[in-house]
């Protein structure tokens, strides 16, 4: 794969890898969507909310995580001949970030993508991949470390979720209630989804050749078998799908700006 001058530099994870004495954790991020359910027209990674647009919000959080030095690196998946990613973030962060054209037809395909292009550039089975929704940009820096915190002594990985608060109604096919499904143990399942790389590529390219739905990393892990860790995640890092979700969001940083006196 050739690589964009435009749009962000390549890496060689095992050079990177030769320095750290444990596993790399690098951040796949999705970004290859068309977004239609948000009916703005246009991907919705790539709409404006509160002064940025949606995946530069995404990238800031984990910008801060490499800067901490607790992420070695940020890879986002494209779709191929995507124009609009390098007007939606800035040239000095685009430069930090390994920027892959490989998104596919699904969500799941796009991961796939991301995964073998950084197995080929040298990441390891054993480093950490952290995926996150590039449409989730109110994930916040301390969040991903905790993540981080608690899946990197664990045996298959983890990922954020919070517990259901709501009662649940199951729908006919009429729109009214068919039952009422207990709530106790269930869990919203959001990202990052935090997997060696080996473990993901296997179960993921496995799940998708026999044609299994995969909406998550989690699914695809359980698929094969094993238990990812559930970690508590915030209410608030849910993944902008439909037109309101874009006004939330706009007020939750708003109000985070606020608080610690600066304009978005
Ligand atoms: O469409 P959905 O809400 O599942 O998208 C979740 C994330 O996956 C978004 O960041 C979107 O850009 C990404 N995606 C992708 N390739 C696809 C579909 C979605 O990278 N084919």
């Amino acid at each position: 794969m050739e690589p964009d001058s435009r749009i962000g530099r390549m890496s060689d994870w095992s050079i990177l890898r030769a320095t750290h004495r444990r596993p790399l954790r690098v951040a796949l991020l999705p970004c290859a969507g068309r977004g239609e359910r948000a009916g703005g027209g246009r991907p919705k990674q790539y709409v404006e909310v509160a002064g940025r647009s949606v995946v530069h919000w995404t990238l800031l959080a984990f910008d801060e995580l490499v800067g901490q030095g607790q992420l070695d690196g940020v890879a986002v998946v494209l779709s191929p001949g995507d124009e609009e990613f390098v007007q939606a973030v800035p040239p000095a962060l685009r430069e930090r970030l390994q920027v892959m054209p490989v998104g596919g037809a699904t969500r799941a395909h796009s991961v796939w993508g991301g995964l073998q292009a950084l197995a080929r550039e040298g990441l390891g089975d054993t480093d950490w991949v952290l995926v996150h929704d590039a449409a989730r940009c109110l994930i916040e820096p301390a969040e991903l470390l905790r993540l981080i915190v608690a899946c990197e002594g664990d045996a298959v990985g983890g990922l954020l979720a919070c517990p259901v608060p709501d009662t649940l109604k199951r729908a006919d096919a009429l729109g009214r209630v068919q039952d009422t499904v207990p709530r106790d143990h269930l869990w919203a399942a959001q990202t990052p989804q935090m997997f060696r790389l080996g473990l993901l590529r296997d179960v993921l390219g496995r799940a998708l050749q026999a044609g299994i739905p995969v909406t998550d990393e989690a699914g695809a892990v359980e698929w094969a078998g094993q238990a990812p860790k559930l970690v508590a995640g915030p209410a608030d890092n849910f993944k902008l799908t439909y037109p309101d979700d874009f006004r939330r969001a706009a007020e939750v940083l708003a109000r985070r700006s606020t608080s610690i006196g600066t304009t978005p």
